[in-house]
């Protein structure tokens, strides 16, 4: 790869921009941030790379030549720059991957990745056991069930605050139990692991949705369970967050960061 794209130059752009050029010096990164943050984000990220990242705020302003763009600038950057990355040739990887609960932008950016034969990419993320997920889901899936356990506080600011009264939680509790296309939608802060085990398993409306406020919880835990004609799985995760962003977990970059190199590797895992 020659040229890569990271649209959203925050906790984890900045990371990525680090690595990949750590990785391979002679990469080309362009970006694109929102146009007032340009300035600041230009230094800190030449600062982080000691090399000549370059910033921009469309895809239209973007020099040609880039394989691949990734996303890591929140939903209402899939919103505005996924179909433009896609009619421009690239490849597009997405970590909001939320943003694709919205069957119409799902819809649209499906429909550019064909007509421009490139590839939406879909990351684990935060989330693992996908692989096995999507493999099983071709032999038909019966069940699948996620559960999300943070502590009370980590759900202030959030649409739980509707559901119940966070202060006085004491033991583990169950605010909400739906299927993964409300989970994403009422909490779009939360909304990235919901979308990516529904999109590699039985879709939005099949995938259960249980989100619980849990005062010993063990950081942000995510489990999910499948049932299906393979036999059962039970993936269990806690993740510790991003040294620059308490709200995105440090697998979450990791994960994005080995999709990338994968394309590259002479070997794939
Ligand atoms: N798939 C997963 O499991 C997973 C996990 C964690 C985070 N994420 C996603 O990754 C995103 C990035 O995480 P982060 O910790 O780096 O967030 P961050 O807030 O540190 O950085 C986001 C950056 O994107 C920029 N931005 C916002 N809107 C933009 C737009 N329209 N165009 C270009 N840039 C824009 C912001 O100014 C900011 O610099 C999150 O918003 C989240 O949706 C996904």
């Amino acid at each position: 790869m020659q040229h890569i794209l990271i649209i959203g130059a925050g906790a984890i752009g900045g990371y990525l921009v680090r690595e990949l050029h750590a990785m391979y010096p002679s990469l080309r990164m362009s970006c694109i941030e929102r146009s007032e943050l340009i300035p600041g984000a230009t230094k800190r990220l030449q600062d982080l790379a000691g090399t000549a990242v370059r910033l921009y705020d469309s895809v239209a302003a973007v020099p040609a030549g880039v394989e691949l763009a990734v996303e890591c600038g929140g939903h209402a950057a899939v919103t505005q720059h996924g179909e433009a990355c896609l009619d421009a040739g690239y490849d597009l990887l997405v970590a909001s991957v939320g943003a694709l609960a919205d069957q119409a932008l799902y819809d649209k950016l499906v429909a550019a990745a064909k007509r421009n034969d490139r590839t939406l990419l879909i990351p684990a993320g935060a989330v693992a056991g996908m692989d096995g997920l999507a493999a099983a889901r071709l032999a038909g899936i019966d069940r699948v069930r996620y559960t999300s356990r943070k502590l009370p506080l980590a759900w202030k600011g959030t649409h739980a605050e509707k559901l119940c009264d966070l202060a006085a939680v004491t033991s583990a509790t169950e605010f909400l139990r739906t299927d993964a296309r409300q989970a994403a939608t009422l909490f779009p802060q939360n909304a990235n692991v919901a979308a990516t085990i529904a999109l590699a398993g039985v879709g939005f409306e099949r995938t259960e949705v249980s989100l619980n406020a849990d005062p010993a919880a063990n950081g942000n835990t995510h489990l999910v369970e499948v049932e299906g004609p393979c036999g059962s799985m039970r993936i269990e995760l806690s993740n510790k967050p991003f040294p620059d962003n308490p709200k995105t977990s440090m697998l979450a970059g990791l994960s994005l960061l080995r999709v990338i190199r994968n394309r590259s590797e002479a070997v794939q895992v």
